[in-house]
């Protein structure tokens, strides 16, 4: 019995070393595999032998826990020149790892993100190159990281944002680059983040900048840009943000105060809107021009040789605000809080006033910083130049900031063929030598919602026809913090070049064209209107003669067309603005706050009667001489007669239907389009009026 008793101990005795000894010795492997690669010609490290034991004590800078497994490795400023290897994940039990004043070369094992209990890794002040494993949202314990001083590049890994306890992170003097990751935002217990001598751009995350225990944030040199969050005021001087170039924000003495340029939406800083210079092709909005009057300015229709040039004027203007905008505001404000009308799904009925549309806004962080760090679609997505592609269409979609940048010589002013708060649109020669029209949109005007984003540019891909403008790519930079859309050019101008001319100048439209203009127009937002062809029937929202380009054939395009599904809401609302001052704007629009396709069809009348006139103003005379064929009040006289009256009486009759007071009044635009089919046919055979062919169709 008692050498029962004994055996048995034994054999329990033995198990247990032996267990242990194993277990011991795969650490010891480890370690062993460790000590050869951060010292290769074991001039450092000779205490760590193959037959010891690394919790005697012995084992230089190596500390077990009370469980005999190797807790820390302290190491700092030994001379170490090797590199770390994959082996330092077998050290399950390790929690802190410091290597930091060597001199170890190599990456950063990604092995080492299986070091879950790992709190402090120390890896600053070394040669270290190549990326942050992206595993590393897998340690789960880590509070400090450092890893400053090294070389390493890449981006900082959105994965980052899950470690919860992290309250340090020293990432500066690398070559990283990127974006900061707005997940950042997510490290409740963040004290200090360095990001300082790196080359990050972009802008500073909102929601980082809000993070409460932020006590220290250092951003200088790098190539940020936007405004910098408001927030970060408190934290004083722990806020460092000096040389990055682009960076702007009010308030921060290193920082220069923001302009119009910089972002449309500085005001979400809480810095009121400076008031934008206006450019050329910014429209101001005389007050006694109120509605029925439109407002036209033809500047960038001739360039010094007299050839019309503007293919696309930045299609939303920015207006001083008058009076006439600001009472629209009033009652539209005012309707939308006593009726909330409007589909909620739509965000193209403008429902978010400014002032809700800025507060949602900085609330979220900005639109296409999360878009750059979805993991399927990465409009932002790197590739050498960081640059990037569209990459769900065809290489025919695909463009690179370097095409861009050498289409438009840089973005010369030369080239700017219109700007205004959100977007600017630059012309530009592309490799092949066609000639593209380059819409850059600032990225934090774009809709902040991913998924609503791309389905915009899926939508704006899948319009095609002969009167719309032909979008021919898509990308995005993240260092200009823009999106580009690059249409096929028009060389003649848009439709108000034509309109306000001079008496004999070469851009008087004859009769024939004008017809075709006005039926292409119909047939363009008919297309837009119709639910076939693989695509949702579409309200434009927009349509304005600044918006009908002039092709090399005189055939009308129509710009812009999907524009507002790409746009963030409050930026769609104030397109309105400039819609409405300038008469394109149906008037239930104003009871209803939404938009229909009677509503393109309101515009699309008043662009007849401008056609039809020569003139950007509509007067009130004028509609009357239109509704009584008073062809001399009405018709452009610079024409000298050449015109069919037939035909001009059919047109104002159909322009003063379409823009009927009543939407259930006005025609739809495919009986905009049935009836114009018969109009500017040569023979005159057969010319009906209007009137007489639908009553031949009401009886067939
Ligand atoms: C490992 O390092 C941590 C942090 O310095 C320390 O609290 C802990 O006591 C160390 N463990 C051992 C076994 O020395
Ligand atoms: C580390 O984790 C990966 C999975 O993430 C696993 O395949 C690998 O075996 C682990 N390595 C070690 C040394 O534990
Ligand atoms: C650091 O290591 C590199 C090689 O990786 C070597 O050229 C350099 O001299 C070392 N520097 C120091 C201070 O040891
Ligand atoms: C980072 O680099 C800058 C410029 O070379 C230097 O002034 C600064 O001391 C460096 N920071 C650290 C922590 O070494
Ligand atoms: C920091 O930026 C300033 C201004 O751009 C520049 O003069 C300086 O050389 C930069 N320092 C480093 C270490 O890049
Ligand atoms: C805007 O106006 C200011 C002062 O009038 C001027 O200094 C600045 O250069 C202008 N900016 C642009 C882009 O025209």
């Amino acid at each position: 019995m008692g050498l029962l008793k004994f055996l048995l101990s034994l054999s329990v005795l033995l198990a247990i070393c032996t267990l242990r000894h194993v277990y011991g010795n795969a650490e010891l492997e480890a370690l062993m595999e460790l000590k050869l690669s951060l010292d290769p010609e074991n001039r450092f490290l000779g205490s760590w032998t193959k037959g010891g034991d690394p919790c005697s004590g012995l084992f230089e800078g190596v500390a077990c826990n009370e469980h005999q497994k190797v807790d820390n490795i302290t190491l700092q400023a030994k001379g170490l020149s090797g590199k770390i290897s994959p082996a330092v994940a077998e050290l399950k039990c390790l929690s802190g790892l410091y290597l930091h004043y060597n001199n170890l070369s190599g990456e950063i094992p990604r092995e080492i993100s299986n070091l879950t209990e790992l709190t402090d890794l120390y890896l600053d002040f070394n040669s270290l190159s190549g990326g942050i494993p992206s595993g590393i949202g897998n340690m789960a314990s880590l509070q400090v990281l450092q890893l400053c001083c090294n070389q390493l590049t890449g981006s900082i890994p959105t994965q980052m944002g899950s470690l919860k306890r992290l309250n340090t992170i020293s990432l500066q003097n690398n070559s990283l680059n990127g974006a900061i990751p707005a997940s950042l935002g997510n490290l409740e217990m963040l004290k200090r983040l360095d990001l300082s001598f790196n080359s990050f751009f972009g802008p500073i995350p909102t929601r980082l900048a809000n993070v409460g225990s932020l006590e220290m944030l250092d951003v200088r040199n790098n190539s940020l840009s936007g405004v910098a969050p408001r927030t970060l005021k408190r934290l004083d001087k722990g806020f460092r943000c000096e040389n990055n170039p682009n960076l702007c924000g009010a308030g921060f003495p290193a920082l220069r105060v923001c302009t119009s340029f910089d972002i449309d939406k500085v005001n979400v800083d809480g810095i009121k809107p400076l008031r934008p210079n206006i450019t050329d092709t910014e429209t101001e909005i005389n007050p006694e021009s109120a509605n029925f009057h439109l407002h036209c300015k033809q500047t960038h229709c001739a360039n010094p040789t007299g050839i019309p040039q503007t293919a696309v004027v930045a299609g939303v203007i920015t207006v001083t605000i008058t009076l006439t905008g600001v009472i629209f505001l009033i009652i539209i404000r005012y309707r939308r809080q006593k009726q909330k009308i409007g589909n909620m799904s739509d965000p193209s009925d403008g429902r978010l006033s400014t002032d809700q549309a800025k507060e949602l806004y900085s609330k979220n962080a900005s639109p296409l910083v999360t878009l750059e760090y979805c993991s399927g679609w990465d409009p932002l997505g790197d590739d050498r130049n960081g640059i990037g592609f569209f990459r769900e269409y065809s290489s025919n979609y695909r463009f690179n900031m370097e095409e861009v940048e050498s289409a438009t010589q840089y973005f010369s002013e030369l080239n700017l063929l219109g700007r205004s708060k959100f977007s600017a649109v630059y012309k530009g020669t592309l490799r092949d030598g066609s000639l593209v029209a380059i819409r850059s949109i600032n990225v934090i005007s774009c809709k902040s919602e991913e998924a609503d984003f791309v389905k915009g540019l899926n939508l704006l891909f899948s319009l095609r026809h002969e009167n719309l403008v032909r979008l021919r790519g898509f990308c995005c930079s993240r260092s200009r913090g823009e999106c580009f859309l690059i249409y096929d050019f028009a060389p003649n101008g848009n439709l108000a070049c034509y309109l306000d001319v001079e008496e004999g100048s070469n851009r008087v439209l004859n009769w024939s064209k004008r017809i075709s203009v006005i039926k292409g127009i119909a047939k363009g937002i008919g297309y837009l209107h119709s639910d076939e062809a693989n695509k949702p029937a579409l309200v434009h929202q927009n349509i304005s003669v600044e918006k009908i380009l002039i092709d090399q054939q005189f055939n009308p395009l129509i710009s812009d067309s999907g524009l507002p599904k790409l746009l963030a809401d409050d930026i769609v609302f104030s397109t309105l603005k400039v819609s409405a001052a300038m008469g394109y704007l149906a008037p239930e629009y104003i009871c209803t706050g939404r938009f229909t396709e009677k509503s393109d069809v309101y515009a699309f009348g008043v662009i007849v009667l401008q056609v039809l006139s020569g003139k950007c103003s509509l007067t009130s005379s004028l509609r009357i001489a239109a509704n009584s064929s008073r062809f001399e009040d009405f018709v452009d006289t610079n024409l000298r007669g050449g015109f069919s009256e037939t035909e001009a009486a059919k047109l104002a009759e159909l322009a003063l239907l379409c823009t009927h007071e009543l939407p259930e009044h006005r025609p739809t635009m495919e009986t905009v389009i049935r009836e114009l089919k018969t109009a500017g046919d040569d023979d005159p055979e057969v010319e009906t009026s209007l009137r007489m062919r639908a009553a031949v169709e009401d009886a067939l």
